[in-house]
């Protein structure tokens, strides 16, 4: 067992810290320079019918979600195709749809996900063409979808999702593109500036697992707060739902994320000197507005853990640094709040890999 965590305590501590590597696996013979398009050649839904969809519906569950609500975004700039995102469980077709122009996009890790499978088929019925995005090959997803894209993250055996995160987004993120393109949709500078910052992106993520131990004496100090919030506006949204996610999954702490401009409509009442609060502050997630709601906690003696660009630290009680990666900053500032829920609950010695009433892939509705 300790042979199999690599010298890790946990799956999941070895996990985070494989995401480098799950990355360049992800954009491996797919980004092949900056100045050339992506070749996701294992793709086979035809360019007239990615030119002719007027929307993609993502469907996925828990993590997966979360990657979804970052994919969507991504989609809708660069392909400029409207994208909607459910969690699988409440998926239905909706009204007003044309099957032949709707592509519905499963995202699951496992590929075995019942309430995903159960989406996914419902679309098939009615003649909608269907795309998962997994990691595991020959999983019933993947044999299901009229089309399959793996995300090639490796196996991910801790129960809570972590390196399979950046690497779903990343391939949605190569796949935005791949729509762009082949709608005439794609701006050439801004298709390099994506391509430059993927390639940038395992690198800047090792930056981030270099920073640890600092990580690890931050979660320490905070780890008997009250709650956790998360805010983020924008690319920050979903990774704020993320990291209270991993937190209240392994640490058993209550922690709630949300677009930072709803604190106002209600979670701010909750927020005092015992809930540290953490912001995303980088490209992509409006951070100017997000220090309108930072100043609102702190006004009321919340603690704030900034996760920060250039320019936007300075008068927090803690602050890390995410480095120049334009749209992929919020999933850099994803990896310091992994590690900081990892830190959290190992504190209070949870059992991190396999935390109580959860399972790695749920198989039933
Ligand atoms: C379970 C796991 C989560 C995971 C979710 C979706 O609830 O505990 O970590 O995000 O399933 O799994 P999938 O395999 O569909 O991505």
């Amino acid at each position: 067992d300790a042979a199999e965590k690599g010298g890790y305590d946990h799956y999941m501590l070895k996990e985070i810290h494989e995401q480098p590597t799950a990355l360049r696996q992800a954009i491996a013979g797919r980004i092949n320079g900056i100045e050339e398009g992506v070749d996701l050649s294992d793709l086979s839904l035809s360019e007239e019918f990615l030119a002719s969809i007027d929307e993609i519906q993502f469907v996925a569950c828990g993590t997966s979600y979360h990657a979804c609500l970052y994919a969507k975004q991504l989609i809708e700039e660069f392909a400029d195709v409207r994208a909607t995102v459910e969690f699988a469980s409440e998926y239905s077709i909706g009204s007003g749809r044309d099957p032949e122009r709707t592509l519905v996009v499963g995202v699951s890790q496992s590929g075995e996900t019942a309430d995903t499978l159960r989406a996914l088929r419902m679309a098939h019925r009615v003649g909608i063409r269907t795309l998962g995005v997994t990691n595991t090959v020959g999983s019933t997803m993947a044999r299901e979808c009229d089309d399959a894209l793996y995300i090639r993250a490796g196996p991910e055996i801790g129960v809570a999702a972590t390196k399979t995160f950046a690497s779903q987004i990343i391939v949605l993120a190569m796949f935005a593109l791949t729509v762009a393109e082949t709608r005439g949709e794609l701006d050439v500078t801004a298709g390099r500036e994506l391509r430059r910052n993927l390639q940038g992106l395992p690198g800047a993520v090792q930056g981030v697992l270099n920073q640890n131990e600092d990580i690890k004496a931050v979660a320490e100090a905070y780890a008997d707060g009250e709650a956790f919030f998360f805010i983020g506006r924008r690319l920050g949204g979903p990774v704020s739902l993320e990291g209270a996610l991993k937190l209240k999954e392994i640490s058993y702490d209550h922690a709630e994320g949300f677009p930072a401009g709803e604190l106002k409509h209600g979670p701010l009442a909750l927020v005092t000197e015992e809930t540290p609060v953490l912001a995303i502050l980088t490209d992509g997630t409006r951070p100017e507005e997000t220090q309108n709601n930072v100043k609102e906690v702190q006004a009321r003696g919340a603690p704030v853990i900034a996760i920060a660009a250039d320019g936007y630290r300075g008068g927090h009680d803690v602050e890390f640094e995410v480095p120049d990666l334009g749209l992929l900053e919020p999933l850099v500032a994803n990896v310091y709040l992994q590690l900081f829920a990892y830190h959290v609950a190992n504190s209070k010695g949870r059992a991190i890999d396999k935390p109580r009433n959860l399972a790695k892939s749920v198989t039933v509705e």
